[in-house]
């Protein structure tokens, strides 16, 4: 048990190595969240003390920015970098079109505005996020929501065919609450074959403020094994 979490934390650290290889002097970084965004954000700082790189990094979260500060990576905002050269950030299932489910984390609102902003989205992740088809083994589509519409969202939700679960908080009583003030609604909709279409569904939701699903964002998947890497580049 210790062994696999040993592996699986090397395969993490290969992926995110790998990713940071795209970050070049005077880039504008964004900065993803999660564990395995978390070791990018350690090698961007590793390279600015080693190489003595100029970089700028625009944080996707809370935990993003205190990483940002450990590392000593000067931060920025969208407000004074619209455009960002790339965003390395991580993924909870990724498809062979390298479609995305994002947000176990619950940043998925600022994760799509950051990698919207920029020209390149690097994904890195381990083996067991690759999917054949998005939702598989029940995993849900995070959804951030207004929390004065969390009802009728639900109630939207189970209409197109979703089991909604409101997201609750452990070290805290009652729901998780985003760094935007909002809360996450989990929902399930079995295996999911028009990720586009059931995107579109959710968004025309009203109290819907994003979703977990990623389609055709991402341009480089960087899958770390414990001993090596595999890069997955999406057909245009
Ligand atoms: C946070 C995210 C994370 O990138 C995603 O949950 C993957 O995290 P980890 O690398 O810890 O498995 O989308 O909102």
């Amino acid at each position: 048990m210790k062994l696999r979490k040993e592996w699986v934390e090397k395969a993490k650290k290969n992926a995110a190595l790998e990713a940071v290889k795209h970050v070049k002097e005077g880039f504008v970084v964004g900065l993803g969240s999660g564990s395995t965004a978390a070791y990018a954000i350690e090698e961007i700082g590793n390279r600015i003390k080693r190489e003595g790189l100029h970089v700028l990094g625009v944080p996707t979260s809370y935990q993003a920015f205190m990483s940002a500060i450990k590392h000593r990576i000067p931060t920025t905002t969208l407000e004074e970098h619209p455009i960002l050269n790339l965003t390395i950030d991580g993924a909870d299932q990724i498809d062979d079109e390298l479609n995305l489910i994002k947000g176990m984390g619950g940043a998925l609102t600022r994760e799509k505005i950051v990698a919207s902003a920029s020209k390149k989205l690097v994904i890195v992740a381990d083996e067991s996020k690759k999917v054949k088809c998005l939702g598989e083994n029940n995993h849900p589509v995070p959804i951030e929501v207004l929390p004065l519409a969390a009802q009728p969202v639900m109630l939207k939700i189970t209409e197109i065919g979703g089991k909604p679960i409101l997201r609750e908080g452990t070290k805290k009583v009652g729901p998780v609450i985003t760094d935007n003030g909002n809360i996450i609604i989990d929902a399930n909709f079995g295996l999911i074959d028009k990720p586009a279409e059931l995107e579109r569904k959710i968004k025309n939701i009203s109290g819907v403020v994003e979703t977990g699903l990623f389609i055709k964002m991402a341009d480089i998947v960087y899958i770390g094994k414990p001993d090596s890497t595999e890069k997955i580049e999406r057909k245009k």
